[in-house]
Formats: C-alpha cells, sequence, structure tokens
C-alpha cells in the first residue's frame, strides 16, 4: 500500500511515498528506459526518419519484456516522441528525415512489471552549429543543476530555481507550460515539478517521492503553440529548443537516479 505525504503539490494533489519496493520498480524500469536511449544512440544519424527510429525504440522495449507507456495514452500511439529542432517536446514520429545540424530529442517511457520508466535525450546529428550545441550542453546542465540538490529538505522551488539560474546565466528561456511529475505505477502524477520557481518555496522533498525532472529551454522566448495534431509543441517564435529528462526518486540523504544513461 503507498503511503502519502502530509503535504499537496501546488495542485492541491496528495503526494505518494513509496517504500523500498517501489525503489526497486523504479530501478528496473529506469534503466530499461535508459538502456532504450543507449540502444538508439547510433542510429541517430543524418537519414534516418524519426518513425524508424520510433520503430527501432518499440522493438527494443518490447524485446525486453517491457510496454510502451505512450502507446494509447491519451490517444497517441507511438512508443515514443521525437522532437526536432524547433519542436519543444511531443513531436510525432513521421516521414521527418534527421538532417546534418539537427537537434533530435528521443522521449521513451516503458512500463516494466507495472512500473514507468520515464527519459530522454536531445540528440547532436553530425555537425552542429555553436548556438545549437550549447543549448543542448546547458539544457542537459540545468537538469543536472536540478537534480544534484535533490535531499530531504530541498524544496521543488529550489530544484526549479537552481533550472533557471542556469538556463538564464546562458540567456536561454525555460519552457513554462510544460512540467515534471510524479511518477511510479502511474505515468503522471502528483508532484508538480515546475522548472522555474523560487528558491525555499513549494514542497519540502521527503524520502520515497518519486517525480522527473524535464526542462525544456528555447534558443528564443518560453512560448510554445500546439500544433492542429493535438501533440507537436513548437516554439512560438521557432527558435530551437532542447529537452533532458530523468525519472529520480528521494533517498533518506540524497537522490537516486533511476533512469543512468550508459553512453553520453
Ligand atoms: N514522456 C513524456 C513525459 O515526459 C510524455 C509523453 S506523452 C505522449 O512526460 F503521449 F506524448 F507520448
Ligand atoms: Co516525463
Ligand atoms: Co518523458
Amino acid at each position: 500500500m503507498t503511503r502519502f505525504s502530509s503535504q499537496t503539490d501546488s495542485e492541491g494533489r496528495r503526494i505518494p511515498l513509496y517504500d523500498a519496493d517501489g525503489f526497486a520498480g523504479m530501478r528496473k524500469a529506469g534503466r530499461l528506459a535508459a538502456a532504450t536511449l543507449d540502444f538508439i544512440t547510433p542510429h541517430v544519424q543524418a537519414g534516418i526518419s524519426t518513425a524508424e527510429l520510433d520503430r527501432l525504440c518499440d522493438q527494443f522495449m518490447r524485446d525486453a519484456g517491457a510496454i510502451p507507456g505512450t502507446v494509447g495514452y491519451h490517444g497517441y500511439q507511438h512508443a515514443s516522441c521525437v522532437s526536432v529542432n524547433h519542436v519543444v517536446t511531443h513531436g510525432i514520429p513521421g516521414d521527418k528525415v534527421l538532417a546534418d545540424g539537427d537537434i533530435v530529442n528521443i522521449d521513451v517511457t516503458p512500463i516494466v512489471d507495472g512500473w514507468f520508466g520515464d527519459t530522454s535525450r536531445t540528440f547532436l546529428v553530425g555537425e552542429v552549429r555553436t548556438l545549437a550545441k550549447r543549448l543542448v550542453d546547458t539544457t542537459f546542465e540545468a537538469m543536472m543543476a536540478g537534480i544534484d540538490i535533490i535531499r530531504p529538505g530541498t524544496t521543488l522551488g529550489d530544484v526549479g530555481a537552481a533550472i533557471e539560474a542556469v538556463a538564464r546565466r546562458e540567456r536561454f528561456s525555460v519552457v513554462r507550460d510544460f512540467c515534471g511529475h510524479g511518477l511510479g505505477r502511474v505515468f503522471h502524477d502528483a508532484p508538480l515539478v515546475m522548472h522555474y520557481g523560487k528558491a525555499g518555496t513549494g514542497v519540502v522533498l521527503e524520502p520515497g517521492m518519486f517525480f522527473t525532472v524535464e526542462p525544456m529551454l528555447n534558443a528564443g522566448k518560453a512560448e510554445v503553440k500546439i500544433l492542429a495534431d493535438g501533440w507537436t509543441t513548437v516554439t512560438r517564435d521557432r527558435s530551437l529548443s532542447a529537452q533532458f529528462e530523468h525519472s529520480v526518486g528521494v533517498t533518506e540523504d540524497g537522490v537516486e537516479i533511476f533512469t543512468p544513461w550508459a553512453i553520453s
């Protein structure tokens, strides 16, 4: 039986607290999610279509005995989201072919024994311009700055502020319309994890809280729009966007990253 924190998140929802079985379940699911991105890494090359990347991820997860958690999620049909250049998130795999100089985020969420492992990385395709590389490197740094301070007593406002500080330093903007989320035996749960905020505010982290940290940084303005397909989210000013995502758990004295990639 899952326990709950006495705190609620910014949406007023109860926040689950998981025990050792939860950590074991998320470790397995997270490792497979990370392994999926490691598997796909050498395929992320000019000339491959986003549909083919998705097909390969789908096969990899199913061969490992997992179910891609995105298939059938609110009507989504694919095993991954593949977001190229100015696509911020939720890019639908299709005919688009990667070209030299592109940046592409691949986001996967296998379900293993009922647990959801959620992770994404932004890859560089061939030779990439300085600005794009700096955006991708900064987004990774921002995610890790948020994760590195997680321990009991840290607040979600601290996490958001740490992410925002890295983005600001490089004059990039943080997308506000999409957030990290609690996860476990469900894909999207409390708490809501904002990638901006004020230090010292918000939920005080407790051992057993599970959530994602998944900042999206734009080279231009923070505003996004969702295309008519209902998923594809792009920057309004068509500037480049990058994202990284880990699933994490708060431990007694720090943080466990459930989705550690081997290849980077
Ligand atoms: N993996 C995304 C996240 O990080 C959610 C994708 S939902 C989908 O929360 F339906 F678009 F796949
Ligand atoms: Co997520
Ligand atoms: Co994700």
